[in-house]
């Protein structure tokens, strides 16, 4: 699907998350996502929604997938991956923003990753598919080093589809 990127931070094994909770705190990722996902519309699973603070993320059209009888709150709430991709047909892009399952499913319709990948490894219990070299371009790919805030070196990188 031409207009639908996933955003994810992984460490350098592919890990994502732990016990329901992110790999760890970066500010600086946090400002990135912001940036890059800000007036779109952002796609998640029901666990990545639990893991938030109970309310949508501001400025961006939040939908969140689940297999249950639930609405979420001040959320578009869908029951399949197709009837997420239906409903962002015509924005100019949006972005599926976890958890595992949701990468998972969604990755063969993906065309473009923006991929903060963490120069550390990492307990976890959820990976981000693997991105196979034959499939998918580095297109950018910017170095930012540790500091007082941010504990590891990171890389932000972008990758389209070949
Ligand atoms: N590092 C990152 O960038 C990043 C980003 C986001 C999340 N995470 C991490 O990822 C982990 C959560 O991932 P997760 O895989 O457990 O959860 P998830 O992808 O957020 O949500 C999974 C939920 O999606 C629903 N679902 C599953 N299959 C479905 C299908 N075929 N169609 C429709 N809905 C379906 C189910 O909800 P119901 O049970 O309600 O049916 C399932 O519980 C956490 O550790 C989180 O911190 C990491």
């Amino acid at each position: 699907m031409e207009n639908l990127s996933m955003i994810a931070a992984i460490g350098i094994n592919y890990e994502l998350g732990y016990q329901n909770q992110l790999l760890c705190h970066l500010p600086i990722d946090l400002k990135h996502f912001k940036e890059i996902t800000s007036g779109h519309a952002v796609i998640m699973g029901d666990r990545t929604w639990e893991s938030l603070p109970k309310r949508p993320l501001p400025n961006r059209r939040n939908i969140v997938v689940t297999l249950d009888d639930v609405e979420f709150p001040d959320c578009e709430t869908v029951h399949s991956i197709e009837d997420a991709m239906d409903l962002v047909k015509d924005e100019d892009e949006a972005f599926v923003m976890g958890g595992a399952t949701m990468y998972r499913l969604f990755m063969p319709f993906a065309r473009k990753l923006y991929i903060t990948r963490i120069m550390s490894d990492f307990t976890a219990d959820v990976f981000f598919p693997t991105i196979k070299d034959d499939e998918w371009s580095l297109v950018d790919d910017v170095y930012v080093r540790k500091d007082e805030k941010n504990m590891y070196n990171l890389f932000f990188q972008i990758l389209i589809r070949k």
